[in-house]
């Protein structure tokens, strides 16, 4: 780790100057929360040079992809995307928009972006949204001009979000940390994110006091891999969510996402301990079979992570569990399958993200071919789902009758006059309600649930 003093210009948010014709952006955000909060990032640059954040993309001058690269599909979503904007702008007789590529695309792809075929005016990679609105400005100047490119990786740079541009539900996010060491056989994120690079603790829990100042009551820490983050040596994960639950008017501590080997016992016993921090663990295991994660390079064996699960239930009360799996890594037989599927029944999440394993361009699964077809993939991932479904089916109707506590987050989509409540263990409540304040905390009885939310009415 470096002692330079990770101290860039951004760490008070810029001031947000009067809007200026002809500076209007618009931004769509793909793949994870580190995008969702990198976006906030932009429009916070964008905003100090006059531009407005519009929503329909119709009236924009500069349109921004902030794009993932995770899988296949990711990527030909945004391609597809960029013809389709342009398509939509020039039927409506829409002078041609500046369109800019940002994320982890742009890192990946590169001069591939630049070339005429994908219409793109700017690629913009995760370590270069300083340079962004010197890059837009002239583009949307000199319409003529040939794309601009700003990529390549610079651990000193860290950005911090404008405290005002949330939240999502009630939870701001702060990433704590970039880029990934641990480079997993798949992954094309270490790649495209760059090397782990920590933001300094002072600037993270500055960053956490000021979210608190304007009212915030809740934070989720964000990191591919939060659960490594090291300060030189002298700080773990667990001492910074420690520091984090000093500060006061903090009422509830989320982190994403965390990694089976980083969830060491003394980091559990603190989640069980501090009431601020929420007992919900995201924890993919990706597979349940060790031949299959040892190809992977994931560092744990499948009896090492349901030693972590039973640990966790002993010490956190009401944790719950979420992960991550990938179907078909190359390599994978049906017995390797099969364990996967008894490892689900063994943990009891509440919920899965799982996916066809996609081959990325350059990662070390490259050598070890992509074998399992298209068919098996298909109906590993069915299966998976289907016995997911079931497991949730046993753990939700267990919990009816049971009285929680659920912060008020927002309108239920439908039905009318409901509102959507979460526990602190990441659980949906939908409720009926006339009124009722964001962030409010509710006593609530559970009487059902509906597909991933559950049913109640507030008591008293
Ligand atoms: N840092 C997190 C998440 C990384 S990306 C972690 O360590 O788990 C989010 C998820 O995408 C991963 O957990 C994995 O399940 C999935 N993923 C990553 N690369 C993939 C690939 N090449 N094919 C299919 N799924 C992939
Ligand atoms: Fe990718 Fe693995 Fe790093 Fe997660 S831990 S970002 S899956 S390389
Ligand atoms: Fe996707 Fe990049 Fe996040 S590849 S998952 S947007 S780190």
């Amino acid at each position: 780790m470096s002692d330079k003093p990770n101290l860039v210009a951004d760490l008070t948010p810029l001031p947000k100057n009067p809007p200026v014709p002809g500076r209007r952006v618009y931004v769509e955000t793909y793949g994870c929360q580190m995008n969702t909060y990198d976006s906030q990032v932009i429009v916070g640059k964008l905003e100090a040079v006059g531009f407005a954040k519009v929503d329909d993309h119709h009236d924009a001058d500069l349109v921004l992809l902030n794009t993932c690269s995770v899988r296949d599909q990711a990527e030909h979503r945004v391609i597809s995307r960029v013809g389709e904007l342009r398509t939509m702008h020039e039927k409506a007789g829409k002078a041609p928009v500046v369109m800019g590529v940002c994320g982890c695309m742009a890192e990946r792809m590169r001069d591939d972006l630049m070339k005429q075929k994908h219409r793109v005016d700017l690629i913009i990679g995760v370590d270069s949204y300083d340079q962004l609105p010197d890059l837009a400005l002239a583009q949307i100047d000199g319409p003529e001009a040939t794309p601009e490119m700003a990529v390549g990786h610079d651990t000193e740079i860290h950005h911090v979000a404008p405290i005002e541009a949330y939240p999502t539900n009630n939870s701001h996010l702060v990433t704590i940390h970039k880029g990934c060491d641990y480079k997993c056989t798949y992954c094309i994120v270490p790649y495209t994110r760059g090397p782990q690079s920590e933001k300094r603790p002072g600037i993270i829990l500055d960053e956490i006091r000021r979210i608190v100042d304007k009212g915030g009551e809740e934070v989720t820490l964000l990191g591919q891999n939060v659960t490594a983050y090291k300060w030189e040596d002298q700080l773990d994960f667990a001492g910074l969510l420690e520091q984090v639950a000093k500060l006061d008017g903090l009422k509830r501590i989320r982190f994403l996402t965390g990694h089976p080997c980083d969830m060491h016992e003394h980091l559990m016993d603190l989640i069980g301990q501090e009431s601020t921090i929420c007992p919900w663990l995201h924890i993919p295991a990706q597979s349940g079979s060790d031949r299959v994660l040892r190809r992977m390079k994931r560092y744990y064996k499948r009896d090492e992570y349901l030693h972590m699960v039973e640990y966790a239930r002993k010490v956190i009360p009401d944790v719950t569990f979420s992960g991550d799996f990938i179907v078909g890594f190359p390599g994978e037989t049906d017995a390797d399958f099969q364990e996967t599927l008894t490892f689900l029944h063994e943990v009891r999440n509440d919920a899965i993200f799982s996916f066809r394993y996609s081959e990325r361009p350059g990662v070390p699964a490259v050598k070890m071919g992509d074998d399992v077809t298209l068919e098996v993939k298909k109906a590993r991932l069915a299966e998976l789902m289907a016995v997911q479904e079931g497991i949730w089916t046993s753990i939700a109707d267990a919990q009816i009758g049971q009285e929680w506590l659920g912060v008020v987050e927002q309108p239920a989509r439908k039905p009318e006059g409901h509102w959507r409540l979460r526990t602190a263990n990441n659980r949906k409540i939908i409720v009926p309600l006339d009124q009722a304040q964001p962030g409010a905390e509710l006593r609530v009885k559970i009487t059902g649930w509906q597909n991933t939310a559950f049913l109640g009415k507030v008591l008293g």
